[in-house]
């Protein structure tokens, strides 16, 4: 049996950001337009007028601010409202495998390991562009990885979920280090002409290295214990797939072909199964609350994670203690909390203990308890 230990972590930012404000302006063009088109359905109350959207309410609902996204041109066109990519022939490297492989190049050099070291690709999102080949395995070719890959999809929690597949098989010994990559492109599931979730979420990928501990070339993470829960939900659902054109009216324009959720329910649901189980979590490892350092949660929304923190540490988290990086990132699905670790957690101490959370669809949770090594 080897331990495991996170040796490296990567963030790829796109390089497009979109504020509240640009985002608000767009938003409120398209309303404008639409209930200029509609105008006689609206006047004869057989059709809803469009509502506007405000930067004050996507502050206070979720603590978002701004996000990064891949492309803005479309998204803020508001006789487009979605990215507008590019179509890519068979020969290139898909978008969500480029995204990928930088967020994987920077983990390698944190741990100062190179694709030798690796023997196992996991691409974790909540989505993948295409249904085969796998993109963990065109990541692990552009790479130049041996060995094996596979995606997995938990929505949110993908991250998690993916870090506990790669931290058993290095336990077990069938392989010696794996990259778990979450390249996230959300503004493609996004429904940005529904202004109760237009605000919600950006784009960006992580990667994070697991090898044996002993192989550890520096500071590192020590993966103490993981833990996974899945209970079915329809809160959160898109019914995107591919028995689309199949169904009647399957290849309309349908509102339900993009994230939905019902976002109140969501929160009075996952707030309390969250809290449980990462308690449940920490006492079946014999970490109490005040020996934690640090807690690296989900970033869907700032009120979700301030109640979290509290309810795990028995009382308000002092800053720093709980980093949201949603303000800047917005909800980038399984992502997210990879990114609070990866930006917030070299200043920990030798023998510190922390906590990386994630949540969502599904619903999911999963828990990873870690402990800063030398
Ligand atoms: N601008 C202005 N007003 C808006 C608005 C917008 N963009 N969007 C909604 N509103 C209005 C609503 O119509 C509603 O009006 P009403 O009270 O007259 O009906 C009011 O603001 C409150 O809307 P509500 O949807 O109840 O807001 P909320 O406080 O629940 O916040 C979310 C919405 C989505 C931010 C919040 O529910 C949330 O974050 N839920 C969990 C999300 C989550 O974790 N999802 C996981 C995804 S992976």
């Amino acid at each position: 049996m080897f331990t495991p230990a996170i040796t490296g972590t990567g963030v790829f930012t796109p390089p497009e950001r979109i504020t509240n404000a640009e985002l608000v302006k767009a938003f409120n063009a398209y309303v404008d337009l639409q209930n200029a088109e509609h105008a006689a359905e609206i006047e004869a109350g057989t059709r809803e007028a469009l509502q506007y959207s405000s930067e004050e309410f996507i502050v206070k609902a979720s603590g978002i601010e701004s996000r990064y996204v891949m492309d803005k041109t479309g998204i803020l066109d508001p006789k487009v409202m979605h990215p507008l990519l590019r179509q890519r022939s068979d020969e290139e490297p898909g978008i969500m495998a480029e995204m990928a492989v930088e967020a994987a190049k920077l983990a390698l050099a944190q741990a100062g390991k190179t694709a030798a070291d690796v023997d196992l690709v996991i691409c974790a999102a909540s989505n993948m562009e295409r249904a085969y080949p796998a993109v963990a395995i065109e990541i692990q070719s552009l790479l130049g990885i041996k060995g094996f890959a596979f995606d997995m999809n938990v929505a949110c929690s993908s991250a998690t979920f993916g870090i506990q597949a790669a931290a058993d098989m290095v336990r077990a010994g069938s392989i010696r280090a794996a990259l778990v990559v979450n390249p996230e492109i959300c503004s493609g599931h996004l429904e940005w002409r529904d202004r109760d979730c237009h605000f919600i979420f950006g784009d960006v990928a992580t990667a994070t290295l697991i090898e044996r501990k002993e192989e550890a070339k520096g500071a590192h993470f020590e993966v103490l214990s993981t833990r996974c829960a899945t209970e079915f939900s329809n809160n959160i659902r898109n019914n995107n797939g591919y028995l689309r054109r199949s169904r009647p009216d399957g290849v309309k324009d349908r509102r339900d072909m993009q994230f939905m959720q019902n976002g109140r329910k969501v929160f009075k649901e996952v707030l309390p199964m969250v809290s449980q189980h990462i308690a449940d979590h920490m006492a079946a490892e014999g970490v109490a609350p005040s020996d934690l350092k640090r807690l690296w949660l989900h970033q869907a929304n700032k009120t979700m994670n301030d109640f979290i923190g509290k309810k795990v540490l028995g009382r308000e988290p002092e800053p720093g203690e709980q980093p949201n990086i949603l303000q800047d990132y917005a909800n980038t699905s399984s992502a997210g909390s990879i990114i609070a670790f990866s930006k917030y957690s070299s200043d920990l101490a030798v023998g510190d203990t922390g906590l990386i959370c994630s949540f969502g669809a599904g619903y999911s949770v999963g828990s990873v308890i870690l402990r800063r090594q030398g």
